[in-house]
């Protein structure tokens, strides 16, 4: 583990001020926390950029009454079947379905897969969330081992 760093950040009043209101309604105890959570946020998608192995889930809500929407899906599913680990399905209501599919491998072919799931007639809402395995970006573990610290 690293030094830990204090730096001064100057920011508009109004921004940091909502800022620190969602960073509460999140359960933050300080802005540290959340500032070193968005820059990690940041650099996991930069990893992903660059086009690296990621691992993440694919998201979806669609109504299985439209036509050719399951053949489509499968259709798209079946040249994807290194990328794709699990998946999961729901029927939420009499028109609704959840659909989430874990995935794992190169950044562009599951980002490939989401966008030609989620541009299907049919798909209400769809997200693909990315991570990674983290080996080259800091964990959150050990940075309160300098002792304690305030969000003044
Ligand atoms: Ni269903």
């Amino acid at each position: 583990m690293s030094e830990l760093i204090r730096f001064g950040v100057s920011i508009d009043g109004d921004l940091l001020e909502k800022f620190d209101k969602q960073i509460e309604k999140k359960g933050y105890k300080n802005r540290s926390e959340a500032i070193r959570d968005l820059i990690r946020d940041h650099l996991v998608e930069e990893e992903w950029a660059k086009d690296e192995e990621i691992v993440g889930t694919i998201t979806v809500v669609y109504d299985h009454h439209t036509p050719d929407l399951n053949q489509n899906m499968t259709h798209i599913q079946h040249s994807f079947t290194g990328e794709i680990k699990s998946v999961l399905h729901i029927h939420m209501d009499h028109h609704n379905c959840l659909e989430v599919l874990v995935v794992k491998g190169q950044g562009h072919l599951v980002q490939s897969l989401a966008d030609q799931l989620i541009a299907l007639r049919g798909i209400k809402h769809g997200k693909l969330t990315m991570t990674t395995t983290g080996e080259a970006i800091p964990s959150s573990a050990g940075h309160h081992a300098n002792g304690h610290e305030h969000s003044h």
